[in-house]
Order: C-alpha cells, then sequence, then structure tokens
C-alpha cells in the first residue's frame, strides 16, 4: 500500500490542522490530544467543508450546522438530532522517518 507523506513529524502539535490535496480530493490532517488523524474535508451531514471546523475536546465542529464530529471514532456527537448523520471519512495515519502521512 502507498504511502502519501504530508507533513515533517516535528510539525505536529495539538491543534494542529491543514488541508492536503490528496487524489483529488482534500484531507485534513488533524493533531489533536496527542494523535494524528486524518479526515476528508466534507462534512458528512450535508456536504460543507471542516477546513475551517473547530477543534476541541477531541472533536471537529462543523461551521455550517455546527454538528460535532468525535476524532475517535468520526460519530457526530448530541444524541437523537445526530442519530442519522453518517461518520466521518477517515484515512490511515501512518509515519516514515520524519515524515507523517496517510496509507492507501
Ligand atoms: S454540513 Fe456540516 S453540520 Fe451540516
Amino acid at each position: 500500500m502507498p504511502f502519501i507523506a504530508l507533513e515533517k513529524v516535528h510539525e505536529l502539535h495539538n491543534g494542529y490542522c491543514r488541508v492536503f490535496p490528496v487524489a483529488g480530493r482534500q484531507l485534513l490532517l488533524i493533531h489533536s490530544n496527542d494523535q494524528s488523524y486524518a479526515i476528508d474535508s466534507i462534512c458528512p451531514h450535508a456536504g460543507a467543508s471542516l477546513i475551517k471546523g473547530k477543534i476541541s475536546g477531541g472533536c471537529i465542529r462543523c461551521p455550517k450546522h455546527g454538528i460535532e464530529f468525535s476524532l475517535v471514532n468520526g460519530v457526530a456527537q448530541g444524541g437523537e438530532v445526530v442519530a442519522d448523520v453518517a461518520p466521518l471519512v477517515f484515512y490511515r495515519v501512518a509515519v516514515e522517518g520524519d515524515r507523517v502521512g496517510i496509507v492507501l
């Protein structure tokens, strides 16, 4: 499986969030709670961009309608209101040498 390098490991810090174009899509590389995540930048609720989403408490909050998605499992938070919203789309994060990236 091909590794696609995105960022130098030493650039990561809690609160890091940057967009990368990969294979025709926009991916968000996020570092939160000492963990790195790579997600599709399109909100699964109604397709808004998550690029300006707010990250806190292990979640990303979509700027369009305010739904928060867990960065751990991708699930929309908030009970019944968001029960039918699909989870975030994750990409597998890996580290090779001094680079963090994704494995497709
Ligand atoms: S489009 Fe993201 S919460 Fe609605």
